[in-house]
């Protein structure tokens, strides 16, 4: 399986924090934010891993991260995303890396408390489709929500006004090489971008989408709360392990 990082964006609303950097290079507690996402691939047993980035900050991502050797990594792969175009158009760009093979893709502002071993290894069982990741979230009109009927997911919704459920699709994503003909399908939505949400409906209706329940803590960080939360999680964390190793 190999891994796509999604990095590109305005990061409009975090400005201006966001007016002469990316927002996926701004600090969460004592690393920048786009350490997160590599480290949970990679902790995933992923390693090959292609980041897609834009706008004038993409080269300070090469000058960050140079090879990867930070995560133990020899390579990493980068591809630049001209405009802003949403996330399954950053997406698009991961075609030729991913060369037939399935895909994890995750958002760059996600982070995460545990890891997503165990999912990864389930959709490399399943052969063929998707599988996203769900969290139980207290405000779920914040993202795609996900409505369940048993083990199956019936429709996802971006950001609905009256959320069926209280399921987040997370930003985490496991994809076969279908998912490029979908994209390619897509129109722009309301808010102008080919959106994620549109294609795992499309894997829905095919009845090839699967999901799993995320282990532990999860947030995006996209907001100037959540990223707020991004570093108090991450911080609180690391004192736990800190004190853990002390005794
Ligand atoms: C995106 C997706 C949304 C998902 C969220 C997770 O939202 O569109 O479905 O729940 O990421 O972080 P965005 O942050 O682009 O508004």
């Amino acid at each position: 399986m190999k891994g796509v990082i999604l990095a590109g964006g305005l990061g409009s609303r975090l400005m201006p924090l966001t007016k002469i950097t990316n927002k996926h290079l701004l600090p969460v507690f004592d690393r920048p934010m786009i350490y997160y996402p590599i480290q949970t691939l990679v902790d995933a047993g992923i390693r090959e891993i292609m980041l897609v980035t834009g706008g004038n900050s993409a080269g300070d991502f090469l000058r960050l991260l140079e090879n990867g050797a930070a995560f133990g990594l020899n390579r990493i792969h980068y591809a630049y995303q001209m405009g802003e175009g949403g996330i399954a158009d950053a997406l698009r760009l991961a075609e030729p890396f991913a060369a037939g093979d399935p895909i994890c893709v995750i958002l760059g502002d996600n982070i995460l408390e545990k890891g997503i071993g165990k999912p990864v290894a389930a959709f490399a069982k399943q052969k063929r489709g998707a599988k996203i990741l769900l969290k139980e979230v207290p405000d779920p009109q914040r993202f795609g929500v996900a409505t369940l009927k048993g083990k199956t997911v019936v429709e996802i919704e971006e950001k609905p006004k009256k959320p069926k459920s209280n399921f987040a699709v997370t930003g985490i994503y496991c994809y076969d090489n279908k998912v490029f003909s979908y994209i390619k399908t897509l129109k722009p939505s309301g808010r102008g971008e080919l959106e994620i949400t549109d294609v795992n409906n499309l894997y829905i209706r095919a009845g090839t989408m699967t999901y799993d329940i995320l282990d532990g803590w999860w947030t995006d960080a996209g907001t100037f709360e959540s990223l707020l939360r991004a570093n108090e999680l991450v911080a609180g964390s690391r004192k736990v392990r800190t004190a853990g190793k002390a005794r």
